[in-house]
């Protein structure tokens, strides 16, 4: 059953499809705690699962992928945690870039800045920099990421300029969370853990998303849930407020 998933997404990698797909990368803690591991297991084995998903995304049609990686609202967990998560962050990126500029990886940090160890701030930059030419996939990790917060400060760069048309305002919106381009809305968002919630990510680009809850902890997660979850979004009839062509021809 599985693999007639992979065998029917893959179908749907072809030139035409240009996909943004954002993931809520939830379930880590859980994960870790139902082995009876501490919780930080979980996000290390989470870290291998991002650079495997990363990996194979392009072969599903996927141009654009955003991932949440740590949201304003998660420095309300305890230190030990938010240290170990930020070290785990620095650590992946030491090591990552190059391969991302090996497989054509556009990398972008979408968040605030202020609030991060200026050296794990110069390593995303660097990041930046280094995989800028990446044509193949534009991965877009959120970091200390609230969507309120960015449309906040969105709002307020259009005040400032007074043009409040809504080309400007995706240029805003682009500006305000550090992201070199605009970037098209999210067609799918998937979120694992079993939470049927937004959690703060996205709330503008989600507009027309498609949703995609699983149970599975992120952990978990691997090629073949990936292309079930691409496979259920290509069986749904987006309609974009309109009515099914199917009606239009037949009144
Ligand atoms: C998601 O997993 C990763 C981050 C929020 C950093 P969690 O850490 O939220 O895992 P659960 O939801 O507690 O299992
Ligand atoms: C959302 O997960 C944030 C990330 C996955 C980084 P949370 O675990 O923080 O969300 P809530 O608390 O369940 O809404
Ligand atoms: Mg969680």
């Amino acid at each position: 059953m599985k693999q007639q998933f992979t065998l029917n997404s893959k179908q749907h990698s072809n030139e035409n499809v240009s996909l943004h797909v954002a993931i809520i990368m939830d379930g880590n803690g859980r994960w870790a705690q139902q082995r009876g591991r501490p919780r930080f297991w979980g996000h290390r084995q989470g870290a291998e699962v991002v650079k495997k998903i990363v990996e194979i995304a392009p072969d599903y049609g996927i141009s654009t992928l955003t991932l949440y990686a740590f949201s304003s609202d998660n420095w309300k967990r305890p230190q030990q945690e938010v240290n170990l998560l930020m070290q785990l962050l620095q650590r992946k990126l030491q090591t990552e870039t190059k391969n991302s500029i090996k497989n054509g990886v556009r990398m972008s940090f979408i968040g605030r800045r202020d609030r991060l160890d200026p050296r794990l701030v110069a390593e995303m930059e660097k990041a930046e920099q280094e995989t800028a030419h990446g044509q193949k996939l534009h991965l877009r990790l959120a970091v200390d990421y609230s969507a309120r917060e960015v449309l906040a400060r969105a709002a307020q760069l259009a005040a400032e300029q007074n043009d409040f048309s809504r080309e400007r305002f995706d240029e805003y919106l682009a500006k305000a969370m550090h992201c070199p381009v605009v970037t098209p809305d999210v067609d799918l968002l998937i979120r694992t853990g079993g939470e049927q919630r937004l959690s703060d990510f996205l709330l503008w680009e989600c507009a027309y998303a498609e949703f995609y809850f699983t149970n599975v902890m992120w952990p978990d997660f691997d090629e073949d849930e990936l292309a079930r979850a691409i496979a259920v979004f290509h069986s749904r009839e987006r309609r974009f407020g309109a009515i099914p062509q199917m009606q239009v021809s037949f009144g």
